[in-house]
């Protein structure tokens, strides 16, 4: 069934927020900064701004088990992606790795990463207990840094190894290059694998040409996003697909 299109001018969480604000005289609750009220005149500018750093009072929902404006919020973000599901991440596209890979990986169950992975990536195997194949990368010239994988190598490595439960990619790779990822999605689909992207420094490929085709349209099962390094966010505000 073809889900309903959003209004994707609405800001839910954003409206309560402002509502809150109008509302609330005095804060009894962190953060201490209490709306700015403890804050100097001289800084001004910045005060403004503390009225809308809350926390999960009546109202404003809940990040960890969210059922008003957040929800709402983050079901805008997975029509606007066309995701399944997309969560809002604190602390960035670290926590987004290490959740992605928890959730698809056991331990001792093999996992397929490239060498240039973020190091949140190789702590998420690590806190998962997996064990990593570092698969061989393209080089294009003698110095260079690795980077992308060959739809050859990684068919080789199926081919050799039985069993593997994810795949890992970093896309776009650290110097903005693609590879052919729907290849290799479909490839790791044929033998059973997960594919998880690192897409962060791709948050903007949904929106279309001249970009690149997002792993989420491609059909990566899940992918994450740093609204933070490519769309106009916030410090550490992050998506997970
Ligand atoms: C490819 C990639 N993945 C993940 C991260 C972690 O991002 P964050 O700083 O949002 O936790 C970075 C940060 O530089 C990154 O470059």
């Amino acid at each position: 069934m073809e889900k309903e299109q959003l209004n994707q001018q609405q800001r839910p969480l954003f409206d309560a927020l402002r509502k809150h604000k109008k509302l609330e005289k005095h804060s009894f609750h962190v953060p201490g900064h209490k709306n700015g009220l403890n804050w100097l005149d001289e800084m001004s500018e910045f005060k403004q701004l503390l009225a809308y750093d809350q926390t999960e009072v009546s109202g404003l929902d809940y990040l960890h088990e969210p059922t008003g404006v957040i929800e709402a919020s983050q079901t805008l973000l997975s029509d606007f992606y066309k995701s399944k599901k997309s969560y809002y991440l604190v602390n960035g596209s670290t926590v987004g790795n290490l959740a992605m890979i928890m959730a698809s990986v056991k331990r001792d169950d093999l996992i397929l990463m490239t060498r240039d992975a973020h190091q949140s990536v190789i702590h998420g195997v690590e806190l998962a207990g997996a064990t990593p194949l570092f698969l061989g990368q393209v080089s294009e010239a003698e110095g260079t840094i690795k980077e992308g994988i060959e739809p050859a190598a990684l068919k080789a490595v199926f081919k050799q190894y039985s069993g593997i439960k994810a795949l890992v990619m970093t896309y776009p790779t650290y110097y903005g290059e693609i590879y052919p990822l729907k290849e290799l999605i479909e490839l790791a689909k044929a033998n059973n694998c997960l594919v998880l992207v690192d897409e962060a420094h791709g948050a903007h490929f949904t929106l279309g040409l001249p970009f690149p085709v997002s792993a989420l349209e491609l059909g990566a099962d899940a992918v994450v996003h740093s609204a933070h390094k490519m769309l106009p966010a916030l410090t550490q505000a992050s998506y997970l697909h």
